[in-house]
């Protein structure tokens, strides 16, 4: 099993930007993290960062042609306007589950709007890195 994470603008910066609200771990961190998840569940894993709308779109292209079984995203800001991000996930048609590492429902309005949310079949947020591993399992569940 394939699984491909993908991680949006700002969340290179995790353990710099706003600790208060994403926590002191690195982005190096969480991908440390994923990989260990990744190894222990004996499930390939890709890790991808950009801070790039059509970076991000290019990567959900790559899935499809790369026999990826699922997708854990996070399009961190994208989240909340990004058409793009969500043609391309209906458009490869892989099982998606959405993550937030904030728990972005009791944060400002303009993040109450998730595009990708209407692809998604799973959203998870609040739990921190933790998240990434859960919506890691929820996949792995729906794909077995
Ligand atoms: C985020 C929440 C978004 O609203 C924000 O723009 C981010 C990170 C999160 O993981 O909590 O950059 O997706």
């Amino acid at each position: 099993m394939k699984i491909l994470v993908i991680n949006g603008p700002n969340l290179n910066f995790l353990g710099i930007r706003e600790p208060d609200i994403y926590g002191k771990n690195t982005y190096r961190d969480l991908c440390a993290l994923l990989e260990n998840a990744a190894k222990e569940r004996n499930v390939d894993i890709e890790i991808f960062q950009s801070n790039h709308e059509g970076e991000l779109v290019e990567k959900i292209q790559w899935a499809y042609f790369h026999k990826v079984d699922g997708i854990v995203i996070n399009p961190a800001a994208y989240t909340h306007t990004s058409v793009a991000i969500l043609d391309a996930l209906k458009a490869v048609n892989i099982p998606a589950v959405e993550v937030h590492i904030s728990d972005v429902d009791s944060r400002e309005d303009f993040r109450q709007i998730s595009y990708v949310g209407k692809y998604c079949f799973k959203r998870i947020a609040g739990e921190g890195f933790d998240g990434y591993v859960h919506a890691m399992d929820v996949l792995i569940d729906k794909l077995k």
